[in-house]
């Protein structure tokens, strides 16, 4: 494990140097280990892995997860075939989200994917329409709303009630019905569920909700029709305070959980679809020290990255463990480290102990391969960070 830090600080500090920052770092030696892993819990466990591609869409990323066998996780028309272009097969690819277009339907069924997970009744009945206007069967999964609290950020819940995802327990009954009623158009795959985000509490929460979802199935398959497919979704959390304690995620658990709360048989397919537990660890956003400007009470170390390039700190008050790469032993010294954008929300860290720092020394924000790129903007006219890969420093 101490390894993959020593090349990020020591080995490739000299390449990194020659590098106009600020840029996202990933180390695809952590990225295979971590997918490695998957596909072999995967295989040992029969549950099938789909990569939520809105964690990180990165081209060079999702060709080596779908290398690995992983299918994809989509949420829009263009992830689908974002997916499909990078190398998983069409049939593994499933589109979730709660505002489809007429577009991304037709799309999606052009490329031939494995699934819609539907999030509305309203959505079914357009499906349904489309696909019977193309001739074609339309598979589909219902995206259920389980009512569960995951214990996580607000912003991050999706599973309870007053979320806008998913179908509700009151609707069940006439879904079941719409689809009885269009075997034409609709070839009926399974249920989809999905909690909440950053999920550190493994084994209490998916037992949880595993235990939920075979009731759930088991309500639905006492209504007559038979559930095929059982997707958990993703959720599973990753350790931001100790990034190098916990570089590969706690798939193990999960994957143990499953197999042995979730009531399935074996003519039924589970899946799950992690999203930040693949990649958030191996992606940092480098950075450098513009100004130390030593105020009256506190001490600002002002960088060159800033909310455009990863929002989570400014967004849900995300933490992000922030490294000196250029002088990491030098005495410790408090400072309130803060981006380069006009809003008082672009703040790394206040109050954070980090080596005497010094303008030019290069920064690295750790566990920013997840919903970091992908959430960039241009604000303030600031060009997208773009992306280096450890084995190109080689
Ligand atoms: N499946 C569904 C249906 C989802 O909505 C999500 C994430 C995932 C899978 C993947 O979840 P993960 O394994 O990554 O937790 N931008 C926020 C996270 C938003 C997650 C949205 N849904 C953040 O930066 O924390």
């Amino acid at each position: 494990m101490q390894l993959i830090l020593s090349m990020l600080k020591v080995q490739n500090i000299d390449k990194l140097n020659g590098i106009e920052t600020p840029f996202y770092y990933y180390d695809i030696d952590l990225l295979q280990k971590t997918v490695s892993q998957i596909r072999e819990l995967s295989e040992k466990h029969g549950i099938k892995a789909h990569y939520a591609i809105k964690a990180n869409s990165d081209a060079r990323i999702l060709r080596l997860i779908s290398a690995e066998g992983l299918g994809a996780d989509c949420v829009s028309g263009y992830e689908v075939q974002r997916a499909a272009d990078c190398g998983f097969a069409p049939a593994e690819i499933m589109f979730a989200g709660v505002g489809k277009t007429d577009k991304e339907i037709i799309a999606s069924l052009e490329v031939g994917i494995g699934c819609f997970n539907v999030e509305s009744l309203p959505e079914l009945e357009v499906i349904s329409e489309i696909a019977g206007e193309r001739g074609v069967k339309a598979p589909v999964a219902l995206r259920i709303n389980p009512n569960i609290d995951a214990h996580t950020h607000k912003y991050i819940t999706t599973g309870l009630e007053e979320n806008k995802f998913g179908i509700s327990e009151f609707e069940f009954q006439a879904a079941v019905d719409f689809l009885k009623a269009h075997t034409e158009t609709l070839d009926f795959k399974g249920l989809q569920f999905h909690i909440g985000s950053q999920i550190t509490d493994v084994e209490n929460v998916f037992k949880l909700e595993c235990e939920r979802v075979s009731e759930i199935v088991a309500t639905f398959e006492a209504m007559g029709v038979t559930v095929r497919n059982i997707d958990l979704g993703g959720g599973l959390g990753i350790d931001y305070e100790h990034p190098d304690e916990a570089l590969v995620a706690d798939f193990e658990t999960l994957f143990e959980t499953i197999d042995r709360d979730l009531v399935h048989r074996p003519d039924q397919q589970v899946h799950i679809e992690p999203g930040r537990a693949i990649v958030a660890q191996c992606g940092s956003l480098i950075s450098r020290v513009v100004f130390v400007k030593n105020g009256q009470k506190k001490s600002f170390l002002i960088l060159d990255a800033g909310m455009n390039d990863l929002i989570r700190p400014a967004l849900y008050g995300a933490y992000h463990h922030i490294e000196n790469l250029t002088s990491p032993d030098g005495p410790a010294a408090v400072y309130d480290v803060v981006g380069p954008v006009c809003e008082s929300s672009d703040v790394w860290g206040e109050g954070r102990v980090l080596p005497q720092s010094r303008r030019g020394d290069l920064i690295a924000l750790r566990s920013a391969g997840a919903y970091g790129a992908v959430m960039a903007s241009n604000y303030n006219l600031r060009p997208l960070a773009k992306a280096v890969y450890s084995d190109e420093l080689k």
